[in-house]
């Protein structure tokens, strides 16, 4: 056998028009195309935390030698440590390379080539990655103007292929969180729900406590967030023990690393010091919506996350995007139909905001010629 032609015909079928994941360019990678030195980019794309990581984990990063070791497949730490964080028992526990691969294994652990999962419209685009790489059908139920979620249409929504419906919340890329009565009211239909928290800490409203009444609710959790540990990959999901076994069965073995191990240990141990740069980062939250409120080109939807979508009248948002990204100020633009007038920008420190207002008011003096 000879040439790509010939190898293309053995990849699978439905993996031949897959799209993957388009991310926005790493800083790195913009060179040539700034306006400023790239020490001065500032990353609001990707809900980072403008903050970092606790400093004891910095601390005991630098002095961790057990990197010649592999983690410990069974997670019993790890589960542990998340055990006494939700108080949710280790049983219910399974953690992954971010909670993206969690959202992965569930794919893979319910999803077949034909069946189908229901989310709402926007939502997190990695559902449709996943859902992608394991032939499953995406059903996207349209959000209401405001970005509610429409229960009855989920409802409506579901059918004899249907494994799972997941609602991530509160919502990226919109913010805002459904009611508890709703999301039970899905949980009801005894269908697999999955409610994706990983801006919990921004937001203080969790399903966690309902589990037990609930045996088909599960809830993804991640440190990336609100710990500042994105670059490590460690995210975490509560199950009934049932599901948390076969996910343990399917998962890599030593998919969480032992550095993120460390991490998680050593930012538990610093629940003060993170929680404080949340609430910083809540009240910027706030600090932003009003500033991006002035501008007559912008309109910023409230939210309990850390990041704000913000609709762009007139229709230019992927070059509003463009010309932030050249003064060095990444945001992120979906280039989907239901987005293609939406950026999304992610809360960074004061600073950040400051340097992002002064460059939105530029481009509107620009636009207003
Ligand atoms: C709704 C939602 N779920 C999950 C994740 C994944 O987080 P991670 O894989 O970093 O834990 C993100 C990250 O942006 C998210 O927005």
């Amino acid at each position: 056998m000879s040439g790509d032609g010939e190898i293309e015909r053995l990849i699978r079928p439905g993996l031949v028009a897959f799209g993957g994941y388009s991310a926005r360019k790493s800083p790195e990678n913009l060179v040539g195309e700034l306006e400023v030195p790239l020490e001065s980019v500032i990353k609001l794309d990707a809900n980072e935390n403008p903050y970092g990581c606790s400093p004891r984990v910095n601390r005991a990063l630098a002095s961790f030698r057990e990197i010649n070791t592999y983690a410990d497949a069974g997670q019993q730490e790890l589960s542990g440590l998340i055990e006494g964080y939700t108080g949710i028992s280790a049983g219910h526990i399974v953690s992954g390379n971010g909670s993206c691969e969690l959202i992965d294994l569930l794919f893979r652990l319910f999803v077949e080539p034909g069946d189908e999962v229901i989310v709402t419209a926007p939502a997190f685009i990695m559902y449709r990655f996943s859902a992608g790489i394991c032939g499953g059908r995406l059903v996207e139920v349209p959000r209401d103007k405001g970005f509610g979620i429409n229960v009855a249409a989920i409802k409506a929504a579901i059918g004899k292929r249907t494994r799972m419906i997941i609602i991530d919340n509160p919502n990226n890329p919109t913010g805002n969180l459904a009611a508890e009565k709703d999301i039970l009211e899905i949980a009801a239909t005894g269908l697999p729900v999955v409610v994706d928290e990983a801006y919990f800490e921004f937001a203080g409203e969790t399903l966690v406590p309902l589990m037990d009444r609930y045996h088909n609710l599960m809830v993804l959790r991640t440190f990336s967030k609100w710990a500042g540990l994105a670059g490590l990959r460690i995210g975490y999901g509560l199950f009934p023990p049932i599901v948390a076994n076969y996910l343990m069965k399917i998962k890599l073995p030593y998919n969480v690393n032992v550095a993120a191990i460390v991490a998680v240990r050593e930012s538990l141990k610093d629940l003060d010091y993170l929680m404080d740069n949340v609430r910083a980062i809540i009240a910027e939250r706030e600090r932003l919506f009003n500033e991006l409120k002035k501008f007559k080109f912008l309109e910023p939807f409230p939210s309990r996350a850390n990041f704000i979508l913000c609709s762009v009248l007139g229709a230019m948002a992927g070059e509003l995007c463009d010309k932030l990204q050249r003064r060095g100020i990444q945001v992120r633009y979906f280039n989907t139909p239901v987005l293609k007038n939406y950026i999304r920008i992610s809360v960074g420190k004061p600073e950040h905001t400051d340097i992002l207002i002064r460059a939105l008011q530029k481009i509107g003096e620009e636009i207003n010629g």
